[in-house]
């Protein structure tokens, strides 16, 4: 299954992507691969001179967290359907600096050579071209920018022009606009329609020498906006006129141009935004952040800005020697995992990260059992920041829970920026009330990695508990079977089952989620009584309850078909038609697109993993055996029409000894989005397939599981591997692995002794130290 590098677009790099074709009906993905962001903002990978008539662009800058809300029109309504949209909100666009020189737009698309990379050590984007006019005269220009990773407001774009055969003068018009449109297709439900027109209500505009500002209020929103550029050049202009038209401003500069001499254009480009703010304080901010700029200059703010995303790379890297196109993948993967998460408690991380309209912009559970996986593993301080933002959407998950009948409780949507469950169609929405195990594995995983108490004390506990008690409400001790706690009118994973009873990831997942939930109240009764009993009051929370969680937990009913050896994903399952694969043709995938979701419902046919996702994060609730049967049964049944199944199975595969399979697996998800393998990279990046080839390396070849006392491993190396490495922080230390055809390294970094069993020897690991296991299991 190995792509050969003629097939790629981007030539294999081990720390960049880089075209240096120009491959018009290919504009929109790359938009989307050079996306850059810093988890506050974010912007698509377009060119400064804007998109040009007839061209295929999809514009995008986007505050991360900032929606505004929209009535979602049903045909027909029910009780309790969600009734509005959070969408991400698109904001002016500040990147544009369009050069004319004698009248003509000078632009990438006239260009006789130039090239684009993404620089993956510093997280900035690079073009060079050489562009000549119709008389002749010819222009190198460089331009470079960066969403800062030191000053989130910020993003910085540079300008590099040099005449190379004439002296004259140029005009360099630098905007904010907030004109721009886009219409994408929408037949297909994963593609977000998003417009500025209709959404940003201008309060105020201004253009002056020095900055150029607009002041927005989101229509059906509680954000105020405000947007605003400020330019420097290394050399005066002869002159500047300002532009104030309706939804843009700017100025226009002439400079002249001296042969072989270099002008260099920076411009600086802030947004804020708050829901109490007053404009003129938003406004403020904004200009304090650019005159900081500006006075920083270009230099510093590229040095702070690489000094966060060199910190990243030491805590995260992976190196994969031996495969540069997968090492490029890799690479590209995190990098884009890191620039797009919310750092700052108030926002998450979208299903497209901060990279184009896809899903609205929504964040679903992608983020706590994907990206989670890798941050709580590499930088746990940015799943904290997740888990933050969810504890303070924790209100309206309760209220939530009330409109969905449950008289106590919490239930997290399963859609949604702001809080409010946004997804209209319920099957494969609302009813995925998965999320609450989901968010409550990730405070578990990050309980164990860093054993942070104070985030359980604080967040952690009201959320698990507020979460787990409304399992209670929803399932109930069936008669029918034995007395089991059935979970009935739910969908799991698997979006091509919809509403069943006792899916089987679902049980099972709450079953854990309760019993952590148990382990977590006698512990904070234990080590803090009077925070304990000050949450018990204030949730309305007894000692009965808690027992019943555990009752419930150990009742759980886990549906296992004996006959076949394996778990059923829900009741009903096992007893339908199995999917007839040999006659679907090829470009009748993904299903959802060509097939009525109650077709696809009628049959035994999976869009991604459910009980193979159950076995890789339950672990050792399953043995091997049962993992294989499990595995061998569902993987011919799954589309993987979703990105998020290949890794899992990556992970299972490789659990399990099938090495090879789980080889060709990850190979799918690590270039899923540079090799555009699902064709709709287009409207933004993969965010949870990124993760899971992340999760593919290091907990399926690699083996890790996080232990409360001690990490686990298990590595294998891939036979079409030289070695491959990665990094790991646990409870305060830092790790680094590498796993080599002569054996397995483990050096601790940093931090204090730590145990590791390798295979199944135990191991002891001091400060600084190196230990070399001699023997690989291939
Ligand atoms: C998947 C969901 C996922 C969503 C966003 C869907 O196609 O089935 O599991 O949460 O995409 O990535």
């Amino acid at each position: 299954m190995n792509v050969s590098p003629k097939h790629l677009l981007f030539t294999p790099q081990p720390w960049q992507l880089e075209i240096d074709r120009l491959i018009p009906e290919q504009a929109m993905l790359e938009e989307t691969l050079f996306a850059l962001a810093n988890g506050y903002l974010g912007t698509r990978g377009t060119m400064e001179e804007g998109s040009q008539p007839g061209q295929q662009s999809c514009e995008g800058t986007y505050l991360n967290g900032v929606y505004h809300s929209e009535k979602i029109t049903y045909g027909e309504v029910a009780y309790g359907y969600a009734s509005h949209n959070q969408k991400m909100q698109l904001v002016p666009n500040g990147k544009i600096m369009q050069l004319r020189l004698d009248n003509q737009l000078v632009n990438l698309s006239d260009a006789s050579a130039g090239k684009r990379w993404l620089d993956f050590r510093s997280a900035s984007l690079h073009r060079q071209m050489h562009w000549q006019s119709p008389t002749g005269k010819q222009i190198l220009l460089t331009t470079s920018r960066f969403a800062s990773l030191s000053q989130p407001n910020l993003i910085c774009q540079r300008m590099e022009i040099v005449a190379q055969n004439f002296s004259g003068d140029i005009d360099l018009s630098t905007l904010l606009d907030a004109a721009y449109q886009f219409s994408p297709n929408k037949d297909d439900p994963r593609v977000g329609v998003l417009s500025l027109d209709d959404s940003l209500m201008l309060h105020q505009q201004q253009s002056t020498d020095e900055q150029a500002w607009m002041l927005h209020q989101v229509k059906d929103g509680p954000f105020r906006i405000a947007s605003a550029t400020a330019v420097s050049a290394s050399q005066p202009a002869d002159n500047i006129s300002h532009i104030n038209s309706d939804k843009q401003v700017g100025q226009q500069w002439r400079f002249r141009l001296v042969q072989g001499v270099k002008l260099i254009v920076d411009k600086f480009i802030s947004y804020q935004h708050d829901q109490q703010m007053e404009f003129g304080e938003l406004l403020l901010s904004c200009q304090d952040k650019l005159q900081q700029a500006k006075t920083m200059g270009w230099d510093q703010m590229l040095a702070e800005h690489k000094h966060q995303v060199a910190e990243f790379w030491q805590n995260s890297d992976v190196q994969i020697n031996g495969d540069p196109a997968l090492q490029q993948g890799m690479r590209f993967n995190l990098l884009h995992l890191f620039m797009s998460i919310g750092k700052n408690g108030h926002c998450n991380m979208g299903a497209k990260g901060l990279t184009g309209h896809g899903y609205d912009g929504h964040y679903f559970w992608d983020t706590e059992i994907y990206i989670l996986s890798v941050m709580t593993a590499t930088n746990p301080e940015l799943t904290k920041q997740c888990l933050t933002f969810r504890y303070r959407t924790l209100d309206g998950a309760r209220q939530r829970a009330r409109q969905m009948s449950h008289s106590r409780g919490a239930l997290y949507p399963w859609r949604t920026i702001g809080g409010d469950e946004c997804s209209a169609f319920f099957p494969a929405g609302t009813a995925q009330y998965h999320i609450n195990a989901a968010i409550a594995h990730a405070i578990r995983s990050y309980f164990t990695a860093t054993a942070d108490w104070t985030f359980m004390q604080d967040m952690g506990a009201e959320m698990l508990f507020e979460t787990a008690r409304l399992w209670l409400s929803l399932g109930h001790f069936n008669p029918q079977k034995q007395d089991r706690f059935c979970i009935d009118g739910v969908t799991g994973p698997d979006e091509y089952t919809a509403i069943v009873s006792n899916n089987f990831y679902t049980n099972a997942m709450a079953q854990a989620h309760l019993r952590f939930a148990v382990q977590i109240a006698a512990k904070l009764q234990d080590k803090n009584r009077p925070a304990y009993q000050l949450l018990c009051k204030s949730i309305g929370l007894n000692d009965a309850e808690i027992s019943s969680w555990a009752k419930a937990a150990d009742k759980m009913y886990l549906p296992y078909d004996a006959k076949l050896g394996i778990h059923a994903q829900d009741d009903s399952f096992l007893d339908k038609k199995p999917w007839d694969f040999a006659n679907t043709p090829a470009d009748k995938y993904p299903l959802l697109l060509h097939y009525h979701p109650l077709v696809i419902y009628r049959h035994q046919v999976l869009k991604q993993a459910d009980v193979v996702l159950a076995m890789f994060l339950l672990d050792d609730a399953f043995d091997q055996q049962q993992k294989a049967r499990n595995l061998a049964y569902y993987e011919p049944l799954t589309t993987h029409d979703s990105t998020l199944s290949s890794c899992i199975h990556s992970i299972e595969f490789a659990e399990t000894g099938q090495y090879q399979r789980a080889y060709e697996f990850f190979h799918d998800s690590v270039r899923m989005d540079i090799d555009n393998r699902h064709g709709n990279t287009e409207y933004g990046i993969h965010t949870a397939c990124m993760a899971g080839s992340w999760m593919s390396i290091v907990q399926g070849f690699a083996g890790l599981r996080i232990r409360p006392d001690e990490l686990v491993f298990t590595p294998h190396l891939p036979a079409h591997w030289d070695s491959y490495s990665f990094n790991l922080q646990y409870q305060g230390r830092h790790l680094q692995v590498s796993v080599a055809k002569d054996g397995v390294r483990y050096l601790l970094k940093r931090g204090a002794t730590l145990s590791i069993r390798h295979h199944q020897q135990e191991l002891t690991l001091s400060s600084n130290q190196t230990l070399h296991i001699a023997k690989v299991q291939s």
